[in-house]
């Protein structure tokens, strides 16, 4: 009980009609775990009538059987002292579990629940939030809650039985004494009030250094390549320590803060027994009380100092765990941007991927990304987006595939507005493969069946027969159940590549949307994954957002992007012969392959009708 129970900084403080909230949502959510609370509190209750009654049994003991000299009475009140502490004891473990049940089965609904609504969340929400923050939710705010379900909820069940039952056991037993056991009061009340308002103080201090040291911590870790080429070791340790001899001292400082009032709180419980003693023995010679009712005084009076403290502590964990929930209530209240409407239709199998009118500008920013943008992508199609970086290439192809509802416009396939279609038909026609694929820590089979989990062996190995990499992933010792690691950090670009064409691949969709790595790979990488490319571009309709001539050569037509317009949209030899942007774009293009002397690309690009 040295430690701090939590805090909340000011603006953290709930307001009352939060705190309302807070209250009865939990309440809601804690409705199936009912029963176990139930229990759990008829344990409690057994426990304090325990603890009650021990100092009762040690008065009966003295008053009836040591005073006037009558055994049986004290052999009866031993035995049930014994029989009362079996109990207390049965009861104490019981409370524990069933409270620990109640409030773990109560975190474990929280985390799944703001897990699934992450999860379903639009790309315009991540846009907004940023992972750190929503992993903090996840970790630390579920952490401030745990803090109280695992002790916090059992001591202050427990502590509100215990002080309110024995206020009245004390009473009944002597009100003058009673009195005088309050006189120690308002010194705890005074400075448990202190002491809360101190620690919360100390453990805002300490929670602001454990993040800065965290952060450091992980900043060296992460970026442990670039530290040692730059050899800057001992920079990053003095930083490291710097900030934790910060957290030590902040530490230092909380233990002094606990001690001057534990110290404090236990010099008030001898003097208040003292007192007892004092003020009961001098009541017993004239016989106002028995001697056993100042013994059972001293023995729950002993009792009560606990409750006292926890219940100064509690307030601030209940504060930090108010906090925490709001946080998390928020989470489950923010409704998917992108959802299925009630009457949506599956879209058909093939179609036209329309774009009328569209315009779209990210949550925060203050231009448009897209300006009215319209353009029809038949079936069968290959579109190329080509266009200056931050043209709004990628935002385009993202609005295709309903990654982002447009501001303004719609996208149809096959006639259907993709706002009115199935998520399920939509995910299955319309794929993306994002500039960067993302590949999760499992084997390449694995990545590959993110697709479409229920794909057999046999269609993976079709799937990557048919784009001509299987000999390629063979090859490694696992060959498909190779471990990728984290983001995939075991494979080349190009290999990373390779998967997220092959997911594609598996899923075989009417429209194919592909953004483009920029990354620049070896030559011989480069042709397997144009190969692959051809192959996965076949009998479907194609946005290919192209970073490369050769990508550009092989689409039907053109549509330049710059600043959120198209500008140019036609045919290679077309744009070409217009002598705009394309003209300008393929010249530089042309020009920095044959600088580089790395001349893979046909040289009379401009005029050649090869490569298709
Ligand atoms: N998630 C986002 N939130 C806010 N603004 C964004 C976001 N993504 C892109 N933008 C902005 O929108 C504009 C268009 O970006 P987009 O990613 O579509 O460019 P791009 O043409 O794909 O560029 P590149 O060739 O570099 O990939 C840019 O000005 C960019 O800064
Ligand atoms: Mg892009």
């Amino acid at each position: 009980m040295w430690s701090l129970g939590g805090g909340v900084s000011e603006e953290e403080k709930l307001n009352r009609t939060q705190v309302r909230s807070v209250l009865r949502r939990s309440w809601s959510m804690a409705r199936p775990f009912k029963k176990t609370i139930n229990t759990a509190i008829f344990f409690v209750i057994i426990s304090v009538l325990c603890v009650l009654a021990g100092p009762i049994l040690v008065r009966v003991g003295i008053d009836k059987g040591i005073e006037p000299g009558n055994t049986s009475a004290l052999n009866f009140a031993v035995v049930c002292y014994v029989v009362v502490t079996i109990i207390a004891y049965g009861a104490g473990r019981a409370q524990y579990m069933y409270l620990n049940k109640a409030g773990e089965s109560f975190l474990r609904v929280l985390r799944i629940r703001v897990f699934d609504r992450l999860i379903h969340q639009s790309m315009s929400y991540y846009d907004r939030e940023k992972a750190g923050v929503l992993v903090a939710r996840m970790t630390a705010d579920i952490e401030a809650m745990a803090e109280l379900v695992q002790w916090g909820l059992l001591q202050f069940v427990g502590s509100f039985f215990l002080l309110a039952l024995a206020m009245v056991v004390l009473a009944v037993l002597s009100w003058q004494l009673t009195l005088v056991a309050l006189i120690v009061l308002p010194i705890l009340v005074v400075a448990s009030v202190k002491f809360q308002r101190d620690s919360n103080r100390a453990y805002l201090d300490v929670r602001e250094r454990v993040g800065v040291n965290m952060s450091s911590l992980q900043e060296g870790i992460t970026g442990v390549r670039v530290i040692q080429a730059y050899a800057r070791e001992e920079e990053q340790i003095r930083r490291f320590s710097e900030s934790n001899r910060a957290l030590y001292r902040s530490h230092m400082k909380s233990v002094r803060v606990s001690t001057w009032y534990f110290g404090l709180v236990e010099f008030a419980g001898i003097a208040a027994a003292a007192l007892i003693v004092g003020v009961g023995g001098w009541l017993v010679h004239r016989d106002v009380v028995s001697l056993g009712t100042v013994v059972a005084f001293v023995l729950l009076l002993a009792n009560l100092f606990d409750p006292v403290q926890q219940l100064s502590q509690l307030y601030n964990t209940l504060q930090s765990a108010g906090a925490a929930l709001l946080k998390l209530y928020g989470i489950l209240d923010s409704e998917p941007e992108i959802h299925e409407v009630p009457e949506a239709q599956s879209l058909p199998h093939v179609g036209e991927l329309e774009v009328r009118d569209v315009s779209f500008s990210y949550v925060g920013a203050d231009r448009l990304a897209l300006d009215h943008v319209s353009v029809v992508v038949h079936h069968g199609e290959r579109l190329a987006l080509v266009g200056p970086t931050g043209a709004g290439k990628s935002t385009l192809a993202k609005l295709m595939a309903r990654l982002y509802d447009p501001t303004d416009g719609s996208v149809f396939f096959g006639g259907v507005d993709l706002r009115q279609a199935t998520m399920s038909s939509l995910r299955r026609q319309i794929v993306v493969v994002p500039q960067e694929g993302f590949l999760f820590d499992g084997t390449i089979a694995d990545n590959i069946r993110i697709a479409q989990p229920d794909a057999a062996d046999d269609d993976i190995r079709a799937a990557l027969q048919q784009l001509g990499v299987w000999d390629r992933f063979m090859a490694f010792p696992d060959g498909l159940h190779m471990q990728v690691r984290e983001r995939g950090s075991r494979l080349s670009a190009g290999e990373r590549q390779l998967v997220a064409l092959s997911r594609a691949a598996l899923v075989d969709p009417a429209v194919l949307v592909l953004d483009e790595a920029t990354s620049n790979l070896d030559p011989g990488t480069e042709r397997e994954v144009e190969a692959a490319l051809d192959v996965l571009m076949r009998g479907r309709s194609v946005v290919v957002v192209a970073h490369r001539l050769s990508t550009v050569r092989r689409a039907d037509r053109i549509a330049v992007v710059d600043d959120g317009k198209i500008v140019e949209l036609g045919a290679h030899d077309e744009l070409v012969a217009q002598g705009g942007h394309y003209f300008e774009l393929v010249t530089n293009w042309q020009q920095s392959i044959t600088t580089t002397a790395v001349s893979r690309e046909p040289q009379n690009i401009l005029h050649g009708d090869d490569g298709k």
